[in-house]
């Protein structure tokens, strides 16, 4: 897939096909952020990939879904759930810096994942102190981030809109999620 075809194109999948997901495929996506640019080179990310499905659905267990449209888009283990998360670490007591350099790793796994045909959502409402447990993520070290992968069982699309008051993401009548994204010329100031 070109990269072209994946930025535009990728979105966020929160309902997962119950399909086990090629480890080759998760290098890649780490390999992504391990080439993502950081500031001052430093690296600072690590990142914990749980694929077996006691720990999956533990994780799954400690994570909170699009609020707007629940309970349609909460994965249930088994069911819709992911077959993988990757747990994004930085040190304790991080600063902006790092959390920028997280999100742009993160950015890069989800399209590496796109351009394999695999899903991601991105979670930030997590329980920190669980994920920390279940990972056994050493103390000087905290979760900030944490991104599910499977096969998407859902297709949302993205529509453009024009005003701030349309951004709430919603479920049509046959279930497909729109993400509504403000136009070019409402984004930008050109000089
Ligand atoms: C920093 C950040 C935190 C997010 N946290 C969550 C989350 O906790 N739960 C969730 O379901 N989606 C989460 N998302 C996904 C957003 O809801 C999603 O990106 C947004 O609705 C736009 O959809 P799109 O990614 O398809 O463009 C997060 C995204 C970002 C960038």
């Amino acid at each position: 897939m070109d990269i072209e075809k994946a930025l535009l194109e990728r979105r966020t999948i929160r309902l997962y096909q119950q399909k086990p997901v090629p480890v080759e495929d998760l290098r890649f996506m780490i390999d992504a952020a391990r080439q993502t640019s950081s500031a001052s080179n430093l690296q600072r990310l690590r990142f914990v990939v749980a694929t077996s499905p006691s720990v999956v659905n533990e994780m799954l267990a400690k994570t909170a879904w699009a609020a707007l449209v629940k309970p349609r888009r909460t994965p249930v283990a088994g069911e819709t759930g992911p077959a993988a998360f990757i747990a994004v670490t930085v040190p304790a007591g991080f600063n902006h810096i790092v959390a920028a350099d997280a999100g742009a790793a993160i950015q890069s796994m989800q399209l590496a994942a796109w351009s394999r045909g695999l899903g991601c959502c991105w979670i930030a409402s997590i329980d920190k102190a669980a994920m920390k447990q279940i990972l056994r993520v050493p103390e000087e070290r905290e979760v900030l981030f944490v991104v599910s992968v499977g096969y998407p069982a859902e297709a949302p699309r993205s529509e453009e809109v024009h005003s701030v008051d349309q951004l709430a993401y919603y479920l049509d009548e046959s279930n497909r999620l729109h993400v509504p994204k403000l136009a070019l010329e409402e984004i930008s100031v050109w000089m």
